[in-house]
């Protein structure tokens, strides 16, 4: 499956696309994480120490130059090799004997809208890659983007299999999420699921034109919010079980 993370800032996007991509690894799947947000995150979300992190693609101006030139934009370079180079290698953590996929993770750097110059061939790269990974890569991907689905371009965005749009328990949070929907929606991605974050039970929420019909609670864990101040993974928590209860969710309210 191809999914993307949208939503408003600080939601959880990073983090529930860390946990499902453990998941989906610990069940035997092989995963791409795709970091797509300026922030950079995932990889420290995933566990990796800050110098274990790979230089973004939209830094690699040899990359660049070499796929997309400049003056004369390349707008459809042979990008197939660049995920199994670029991405980096992510530890599963499993009981011993079950049989679990590979996790990679590749460090996109930012997608923006307009650019002009080096940021423009940054952009075209850093699109044909994504675009290459939705339609041709085998393995499951998983993309966090920083905010909406609209950079992705129409036809990558019409291949990505599912949309979780993450919002907190909050009215300005859930407009953002309602948004987010309904230009995903216009742009050809109506499979979407909205992930309600850090919740205490099942709130009611509000009807909103555009937010997903299809819903899943993520709990608000303790065991997290204490941990965070001292390190970045979100991953090895005790609440793995109610962790991987909504990932199980989250693939059956895709599927
Ligand atoms: N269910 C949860 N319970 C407790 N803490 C959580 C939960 N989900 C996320 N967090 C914490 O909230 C913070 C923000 O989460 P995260 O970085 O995943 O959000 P984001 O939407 O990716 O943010 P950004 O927009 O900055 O990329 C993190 O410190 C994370 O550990
Ligand atoms: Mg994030």
């Amino acid at each position: 499956m191809k999914i993307a993370f949208a939503g408003k800032g600080g939601v959880g996007k990073t983090t529930l696309c860390a946990w499902l991509g453990d998941y989906l690894a610990r069940q035997g799947h092989d995963v791409i994480l795709v970091d797509a947000d300026t922030a950079l995150s995932l990889g420290q979300a995933c566990g990796l120490e800050p110098g274990e992190l790979p230089v973004p693609l939209s830094g690699r101006e040899d990359l660049i130059r070499e796929r997309i030139g400049s003056g004369y934009l390349s707008l459809n370079p042979d990008v197939s090799d660049l995920p199994g180079e670029l991405s980096v290698e992510l530890p599963v953590a499993a009981a011993e004997g079950v049989r679990t996929g590979r996790k990679r993770l590749l460090t996109m750097g930012s997608i923006t809208g307009a650019g002009d110059g080096c940021a423009c061939a940054a952009n075209a790269l850093l699109k044909s890659v994504l675009s290459h990974l939705v339609l041709q890569e085998r393995s499951h991907v998983l993309v966090d983007l920083e905010a909406g689905v609209e950079h992705l371009g129409r036809g990558t965005v019409a291949a990505v299999d599912g949309l979780v749009v993450v919002s907190e328990p909050s009215r300005r949070s859930l407009e953002t999420a309602a948004r987010v929907g309904a230009l995903a929606r216009e742009l050809g991605l109506p499979r979407q699921v909205l992930a309600v974050n850090r919740v205490v039970g099942e709130p009611r929420l509000p009807s909103l034109e555009g937010l997903p019909g299809s819903v899943v609670y993520v709990p608000a864990l303790a065991g997290l919010t204490g941990r965070q101040l001292e390190q970045a993974s979100v991953l090895g928590l005790d609440d793995r079980p109610a962790i991987d209860e909504v990932c199980a969710r989250l693939i059956t309210a895709m599927s």
